[in-house]
Order: structure tokens, then sequence, then C-alpha cells
């Protein structure tokens, strides 16, 4: 290859410290949280629904100290995508936004991550508050710095790096949220009991589902395992397949479910679909037992997670999207249950589609593990 005739190196070393407040009612001193960002104009990100119910009094506190905005964009995974960015950024332009003006996202994981897409990218980057409002987001998506929004063929591929600057968890919010949008968030929290805590796998299973104190819990101890697993995997910033690894688990697959019938599935309903057909995988490369697959299974069916499929999920459809973009999907899958080591791997697809027959054929298919073993690891 011809020498460049000049060149450069570009070096990105970008430390954020993210302070995140867990408490009832502790959306009431959002105002407070903003003093040490010091903004000159606030903005509101919500959903359509939202906008109804909780937008007015986060407005009104934030407007006791700053000017403030709010855009609404329609609620829902079938609206989180570039052209709704775009519209977004004309209105922040429209209404005065600048370099100092802060985004408050305030709604579920859609909301946080399109929020967090907008503040990334206006002026390379603004400020960036969440209140999160669903308990997926609560325990899960706000305590991340992965943003995206959906290309019409693959779910969360367009997005960027973006840390919050603070998060307000106040569980006040999940009264107002149906039974199966807290099961939804409770996928996301057994997904670390699978990996890192088989006794609060066991805690989610009895707990009083919508007591909020429990819940606050629930939040903390999902949060708590998720630093853990960041603190303990040193190189995690710097390799993105590494980031990818054990909060990765199940969503392989489920970022297929949910886009061959886009918001007929929860996300947390796509994971449990996903974390079972992929401990099945595990399996199959050797990794697993079936005991494990069979725990895994009955967790899931117990807290009402595994949402029937409708008939567009057949083996075909779900094999035609996971193979269709790439020839190598890379999955992350347990190696054994409560142990947080995953192993990232390209799975050959006639193990997928065994493993895929055998969930969607109610397990009839007999598992061939010798066959599988060759499969590569990344
Ligand atoms: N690392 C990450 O960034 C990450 C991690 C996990 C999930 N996600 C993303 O999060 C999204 C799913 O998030 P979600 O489940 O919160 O969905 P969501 O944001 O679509 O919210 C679900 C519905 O609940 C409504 N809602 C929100 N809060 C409410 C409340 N307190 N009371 C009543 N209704 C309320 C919303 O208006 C919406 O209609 C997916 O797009 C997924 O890809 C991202």
């Amino acid at each position: 290859m011809k020498k460049p005739d000049l060149n450069f190196t570009y070096h990105k070393n970008i430390r954020s410290d993210v302070c995140i407040y867990v408490g009832i009612n502790e959306s009431h001193n959002i105002a407070h949280f903003l003093k040490n960002l010091n903004p000159d104009k606030v903005f509101i990100i919500c959903d359509s629904t939202i906008a109804m119910i909780y937008a007015d009094s986060i407005r009104e506190k934030i407007a006791k100290r700053y000017p403030v905005a709010v855009i609404v964009h329609k609620a829902n995974e079938a609206n989180k995508n570039l052209q709704a960015i775009t519209k977004m950024c004309d209105e922040f332009f429209i209404a005065g936004g600048t370099q100092k003006s802060v985004i408050v996202a305030l709604g579920g994981g859609v909301t946080g991550n399109m929020a967090g897409v907008l503040a990334s990218i206006i002026f390379r980057g603004i400020k960036l508050v969440l209140i999160p409002t669903t308990l997926l987001a609560q325990l899960d998506s706000a305590a991340d710095v992965k943003q995206s929004v959906n290309s019409a063929l693959v779910k969360n591929s367009i997005g960027s790096y973006k840390a919050p600057d603070v998060i307000v968890i106040d569980p006040l919010f999940l009264k107002s949220l149906d039974d199966r949008k807290i099961r939804t968030g409770l996928g996301e929290a057994v997904k670390h009991g699978f990996a890192q805590d088989m006794d609060f796998v066991e805690y989610i299973l009895t707990c009083d589902k919508r007591d909020l104190n429990v819940l606050q819990k629930i939040i903390t101890k999902t949060i708590s395992l998720k630093i853990e697993h960041w603190e303990n995997s040193p190189t995690i910033w710097n390799d993105s397949k590494q980031i990818e690894r054990l909060t990765h688990l199940g969503h392989t697959t489920a970022k297929v479910l949910e886009m061959i019938d886009i918001d007929y599935l929860t996300h947390g309903e796509a994971i449990a679909h996903g974390m079972v057909i992929e401990a099945y995988i595990s399996y199959l490369l050797g990794y697993l037992d079936l005991r494990s697959v069979e725990r895994i299974y009955k967790v899931l069916s117990e807290l009402e997670l595994l949402y029937p499929l409708s008939n567009s999920y057949t083996c075909a459809t779900v094999i035609a999207k996971l193979y269709g973009t790439t020839d190598q999907p890379i999955f992350a899958l347990l190696k054994s249950l409560g142990d947080p080591t995953t192993i990232s791997t390209t799975v050959l697809r006639s193990a997928t589609e065994n493993a895929i027959n055998w969930y969607l054929d109610t397990k009839t298919t007999k598992p061939e593990v010798k066959k599988y073993q060759s499969a590569t690891i990344v």
C-alpha cells in the first residue's frame, strides 16, 4: 500500500464520571441536579405518552430556575429512527438551543436512546441528563453509554457512545406502568442474576413486584452488578467486542425477534426468548448443561416473560434476519449459571437452526452436542 504523504494521530481519551441518584421522589430535585451543568436552556425529550402524564410536572420544576422547552416524539420502537432524530434537531435549533443547553430525557429506553443520540451529535456533544420512567430503563438502559436508533433492517445499528452526565432514578414513575412493562424490566435484571448471582434470581422470583421499595432494591442491585462487571473487565471501554459480552446475553437473537414484528414483543420479552435460545446454543456447543438451560427456561416462564410468539416467528424468518446482514453473527454465551465468564463466539448456522427449531417446536428436537463443537471461538 502507498505510504501516506502526511499523517497525524488522533488521541481521544475522555473520562466521564456518571452520577446516579436513586430514590422515591428523587425526580422532584431535578432543578438541583441540573445546577452543576449550568444550562442556558433545558430541553425535555419525551414521547407522546409521557408528555401527557409527567412532562408538565418536571417542566414546572425545571422552569423555576431555567428556561425550558419540551420536544415530543411518537411513542414506541417503530419511531426510534434517524428521521425522528432529524426532526428533534430542527426543533432544538428553532427553539434557540445552544452548546450550553442540556438535554433531559424523560421516558423509557426508547426516549433515553434517542435523546442520547441527539445529545451526542448536536455540536458534537452537549450535556445529557436521564430521568428513566420504565423499570427497564431505570435498571438497565439508562446506566449505559450505548446510544442508538434502528435502521430499517437492523435494530440499534446507528448511534454512538455517549455517557450521560446525571441519571435520576425515581421508582415513583413505576406506579403508572402496567404489569407487562414491569415484567419486561425484570428480564434485564434476571439476565444479570443468571450470569452473576443466582440468589438474586430467587429474590426476583419471590418478591412483591409492585412494591416500590422492592423495585428500588432490584434497580440498585442490577446496576451494581452491571458496574461490577465493568470494573472487572479493565479493557471494556477500549474493546467494542468486550463491551457486548455479559450485558449482551440473549441480545443477538432478541434484536432479530424485535425487528421481525416491531412492537409485538417488549424488549425484556425479546431478550427472555433470546436467552433461552442462546442457552440452548451454548449447550449445543458443549458449555452450558441441559439442567441449566431448563432452569433458565423455567425462571423466565414463571416471570411470564416468554410471551407467546406470533406466526411471524418461524425458524426461517429468524435465521434470515440473523444471517441476512452478516455471515457470522456473534453471540455472547453463558458457560455456567452464576458465572460471569461468557464466550463471545460465532455459531454455525446449522447449530442456530437446531436451537431455534428446538425452541419453536416445544423442545422436541434431540440435541446433537458433539456435532457443533468445531464452531469458531473468537
Ligand atoms: N444499552 C442501552 O442503551 C439499552 C439497553 C436496554 C434496552 N435498550 C432499549 O430500550 C428500549 C426499550 O425500552 P422500554 O422498554 O423502556 O420501552 P419504551 O421506551 O418504548 O417504553 C415503553 C412504553 O411505556 C410508556 N411509558 C414509559 N414510562 C411510563 C410510565 N412511567 N408509565 C406509563 N407508561 C410509560 C412509553 O410511553 C412507551 O409507550 C429498546 O429500544 C431497547 O433497544 C437500550
